[in-house]
């Protein structure tokens, strides 16, 4: 395997990426991908799996690190005190080390597989602190050198409260920083994390989770990484929340990994939820590839055959299909969409065409039929918009950015004042869009009793009185994530009382020039802005009803804080189009002289 991977990656380096050789086909492999993209990609598996030839075959070709799903914990290798049964444990180990794989020794500790002579034991609390010491030195030492990671400690938080365990009755909450300081004694190089699930975004749990932490580290409790276990439903996962809360667990220098990756979909498994699945899969990998800290993404299984959501015991739904490989050790979209994930990472030639990769990841969007153009004033340049869903932007309208609105007249003008808060924080605001031949042109003139300055600076723009518009110019109104060619513009109305520096924030607004004029006014404050046709990221050519993507927010503040959020497009109703372009609506171009 070795020689293998040195072959195939000299191969890389002197062919050119276009040109597949077969040698490189053949090496085409999660793991082989995932090495190039320095990171883990681990699966479980029991014993019996490695019975099943393909299955043995699958975790050898495709996956670089290895956990013991069930087999390494206490219940399973202790029947009495003192007493261990490593066999099973070891074959697993034996198997990982034959196969190049780094393995994730899972777990020490879990009230779910105590085994009952701890559960049903009296003890007294230095009783069960020896007993707690003799279990985590007996397992550590003898794997001493070969585990790598260790789940020290296992689902020990119920919410954000310690979980009412064996453990926590006989010793008290110091349990658990005991077992990290006995792992490490055994094993001063392992890699000591703590694991749950739940706690994958930012909520009560994986504060807790982050607290604990933290104190450890303030202590000098050795600890190296969270696990994020990622039991997940499909359409459920709130990437930019886990993102959130890996960065955080990242400035605390610990690593974080996915530790038990399972996506499941509670109905009937179609074609269209295998998509939906593939796409969660590919966007989670992408939050751990785009994280420095996120080191492992591990799967709970390689076939939905023996997914341990198929058990009785634990979940009974015989038919889920959570994993990467069917029943039959088909590779399922998931699988190829991962592939694809890590190929094109590195600039190798996808398993996937641009479009077929495009088909999974992209939401169908939902055709909305235009009605046909009305204009309530005769006068006006362009149609009214659709409420929402699109608005006509006149072409070939000269403007000048100095904050007097007289030269948008006879452009539509569209009022906002709904959407996700409805404080105090501002009352309402107009806009409107036009371009010329090398501008497009927005401007927004806010109803707001009470503008907030200097309350904010640029870097939470969003949190006090400012605009926003956003433009995805890519050609796919579909796109789910933000890509070249999507902006979203933030513009504070500060810029009204400093007028020398563009005062703008918003995902990848750094990527484009947005000029910006502003002012106060009588009821609130203007804002003009324009960014230009042609730049790095876009070429937009208005044509008589072409169609780009558009959205408009406004959020206001009242002296504390971002309390108003009014949103434009009404498929925006969660507040997400800062994380999905796909929930903007459509700027339609209009040229009158047609
Ligand atoms: C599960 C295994 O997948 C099953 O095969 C076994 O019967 C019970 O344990 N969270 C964890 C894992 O941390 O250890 C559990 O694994 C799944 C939930």
């Amino acid at each position: 395997m070795k020689r293998l991977l040195l072959v195939f990656t000299l191969l890389v380096l002197v062919l050119p990426m276009t040109n597949m050789t077969e040698a490189q086909d053949t090496e085409v492999s999660l793991r082989v991908f995932a090495e190039r993209n320095d990171i883990y990609i681990g699966a479980a598996a029991w014993t019996q799996h490695l019975d099943v030839p393909e299955h043995r075959e699958i975790l050898a070709r495709e996956f670089n690190m290895f956990t013991p799903e069930h087999e390494a914990k206490f219940c399973m290798i202790s029947s009495a005190r003192g007493e261990y049964d490593f066999s099973r444990f070891d074959q697993l180990v034996e198997f990982a080390e034959e196969n190049d794989m780094v393995i994730h020794g899972h777990t020490l500790i879990w009230h779910a597989c105590s085994p009952d002579w701890v559960e049903n034991g009296d003890f007294s609390r230095d009783e069960a602190i020896e007993i707690l010491k003799e279990h985590i030195t007996t397992v550590v030492t003898r794997y001493k050198g070969r585990i790598k990671y260790w789940d020290v400690v296992n689902e020990v938080f119920d919410g954000a409260a310690l979980r009412d365990t064996a453990w926590l009755r006989f010793i008290g909450p110091e349990y658990i920083e005991m077992a990290y300081q006995f792992a490490h004694e055994a094993d001063p190089d392992a890699l000591l994390l703590y694991n749950d699930y739940g706690a994958e975004d930012m909520n009560g749990k994986s504060d807790a989770i982050y607290e604990m932490a933290q104190d450890f580290l303030n202590r000098g409790i050795p600890i190296h990484g969270i696990g994020l276990q990622s039991h997940f439903n499909v359409d459920s996962i709130n990437f930019t929340s886990v993102a959130e809360n890996i960065a955080r667990i990242g400035e605390l220098g610990l690593e974080v990994q996915f530790t038990e990756v399972d996506i499941k979909y509670l109905g009937e498994t179609d074609d269209e939820i295998l998509r939906r699945q593939a796409r969660d899969y590919y966007r989670l990998l992408e939050v751990c590839l785009d994280a420095e800290n996120c080191t492992a993404f591990i799967v709970w299984g390689v076939s939905d055959r023996f997914s341990w959501l198929r058990d009785p015991a634990y979940f009974d739904n015989p038919t889920v299909q959570p994993l990467l490989f069917s029943e039959d050790y088909q590779p399922k979209p998931a699988y190829f969409a991962l592939m694809d994930l890590l190929m094109r990472r590195v600039g190798a030639t996808s398993v996937l065409s641009d479009d077929a990769i495009a088909a999974i990841l992209n939401d169908p969007v939902e055709e909305v039929a235009l009605p046909d153009a009305t204009f309530a004033d005769p006068n006006q340049l362009a149609p009214d918009s659709v409420p929402g869903v699109a608005y006509y932007a006149p072409m070939g309208v000269t403007i000048t950015l100095d904050g007097d609105l007289s030269d948008w007249e006879n452009i539509p003008r569209v009022t906002v004042d709904k959407g996700t808060l409805d404080g105090p924080g501002a009352e309402s605001y107009e806009f409107a869009v036009a371009v010329d031949d090398t501008n497009l042109y927005f401007m927004a003139n806010v109803t707001d009793s009470n503008v907030q300055y200097g309350e904010y600076g640029v870097e939470d723009w969003y949190q006090t009185d400012s605009i926003e518009f956003y433009i995805n110019a890519t050609g796919n109104l579909a796109a789910a994530a933000y890509e070249p060619g999507i902006v979203q513009i933030g513009m504070l109305a500060e810029n009204a009382t400093q007028p020398d520096t563009p005062l703008v924030g918003g995902g990848s607004s750094d990527t484009i020039v947005v000029s910006i004029a502003a002012v106060e006014s009588e009821t609130g404050y203007i804002i003009e802005a324009s960014v230009p046709l042609v730049s790095d990221i876009w070429t937009i050519t208005p044509e008589h009803m072409g169609v780009i993507g558009f959205q408009t927010h406004l959020n206001g503040s009242s002296g504390s804080g971002r309390d108003t959020k009014f949103i434009w497009s009404a498929a925006d109703s969660q507040d997400q189009s800062w994380t999905n372009p796909s929930l903007f609506g459509q700027l339609i171009f209009w040229d009158g002289s047609q």
